[in-house]
């Protein structure tokens, strides 16, 4: 008798998944586990067998079959540990003003930048705001991205914030990926005065955490945000409550704030474009994750191979598309990844790794997704190519045939 499954996958010319679930560093990170002509059988959503077409075939059985014909391949789906997808309106004329050389913190003292994106952010109906950005989800589902972390931020005041957070609240019930959910401290209100703001923060958290509205805090310390004083009087609260946290360090100045890190229970840091070699020494043995963005360091034109240089510091390192109206718009996640092997110096095993498992312990979710073993989500991407490597060769080009989220097959239409 042949035990029942939801879905059977077969012929999957390959299955390529990072080794296990641990997390990734150094040499770890260049390993990858490939079964060639493979097979997967789901059960209630979640994997019940990975292994040969043949064992599948012969073990399992399903109304719901789906044969690759060796044609396809097959891994996790993506994970994007940092995203601002939840914004209204676009920046392009700031876009093209900062290619001809004016700086993001200029544009930002003027009253562009993210003070731009707050009035077209909160000028629109709390439904409008939704359609916009489940649209948005469904283009990241598309190139491969079934998980997602989305920060508030574009609201700036209080309010206006906890109004965006009760929408990732929304979002997580009825979008069908993973969502994790991120209070961003972006930047004072004009009209505030910062300790007024400050405590104003301290004193919602214990809300906003039993209302289940945060998963994680993120702070921007940055010049004109917030300085690593500020950091400090936040997570000194986020420490009493155990929310997790991930900063944005190190963008356009560093503050310092790496030492926060070693203080405070940090899950990710976002950027480390600036930090110094002294102070990623201090994170090599830390399980901690350091996030890069390969477009928007190719938008800056920062200098290359900084990924190679985070990987042989003995940082678990995740790549994410930081997808936001300022510095990085776009959601081409296998464009993400030949950036990371063209301007990063990652190579491609380094590069899947650190976009599936190292990315699920970014949002805590790595006993969930990240990785394509017994028990794991049944989420996955599946590529119309004949080999992993040929991801970053079509640049910019998307080959992803299908997604499956949860054990449900989605074709992708182009
Ligand atoms: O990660 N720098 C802070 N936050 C975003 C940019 C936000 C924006 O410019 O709208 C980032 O790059
Ligand atoms: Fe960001």
């Amino acid at each position: 008798m042949k035990e029942s499954a939801d879905l059977l996958i077969y012929n999957i010319k390959e299955i390529v998944t990072p080794f296990d679930s641990k997390l990734k560093r150094s040499r770890d990170l260049k390993e990858l586990k490939i079964i060639e002509t493979g097979g997967i059988a789901i059960k209630d959503g979640r994997v019940i067998c990975v292994s040969s077409t043949d064992e599948v075939l012969d073990r399992f059985e399903s109304q719901n079959k789906l044969d690759l014909k060796n044609e396809n391949i097959l891994l996790p789906g993506f994970i994007d540990p940092h995203t601002h997808i939840l914004f209204g309106g676009s920046r392009e004329d700031e876009f093209l003003l900062k290619i001809k050389g004016e700086s993001y913190l200029s544009i930002q003292k003027k009253g562009g930048g993210i003070y731009k994106t707050q009035k077209d952010t909160t000028s629109l109906s709390e439904g409008e705001l939704i359609r916009i950005t489940k649209n948005k989800i469904l283009t990241a589902n598309s190139y491969g991205i079934l998980s997602l972390e989305i920060k508030s931020g574009y609201g700036l005041y209080i309010e206006k914030e906890i109004e965006l957070l009760k929408i990732i609240k929304k979002l997580k019930n009825e979008i069908k990926s993973n969502i994790v959910s991120t209070f961003l401290l972006h930047l004072v209100p004009k009209d505030i005065d910062k300790k007024i703001f400050l405590n104003e923060v301290k004193t919602v958290l214990p809300k906003l955490k039993n209302e289940y509205l945060i998963d994680f805090i993120d702070i921007f310390v940055e010049d004109g945000a917030f300085t690593k004083e500020d950091a400090i009087e936040i997570l000194e609260e986020t420490q009493k409550l155990g929310i997790f946290v991930s900063l944005h360090i190190d963008q356009f100045n560093n503050l310092g704030a790496l030492s926060l890190a070693l203080k405070y229970n940090i899950k990710s840091l976002s950027h480390l474009d600036l930090t110094t070699d002294s102070e990623l020494e201090k994170l090599k043995e830390k399980d901690i994750i350091g996030i890069i963005f390969p477009l928007e360091r190719f938008i800056f034109k920062r200098e290359e191979n900084r990924g190679r240089k985070l990987i042989d510091s003995g940082i678990p390192l995740s790549i994410s598309t930081d997808f936001n109206p300022g510095t990085s718009p776009s959601l081409n996640f296998p464009l993400i990844i030949s950036l990371s092997l063209i301007r990063e110096g990652l190579t491609i095993e380094e590069a899947i790794n650190c976009s599936t498992i190292n990315s699920a312990y970014a949002l805590n979710l790595q006993n969930e997704v990240g990785s394509i073993e017994v028990g794991k989500r049944g989420d996955f991407v599946i590529f119309s190519l004949k080999s992993f490597k040929e991801i970053p060769y079509y640049f910019g080009m998307n080959f992803v045939k299908y997604v499956i989220i949860n054990g449900e097959v989605i074709k992708v239409d182009w």
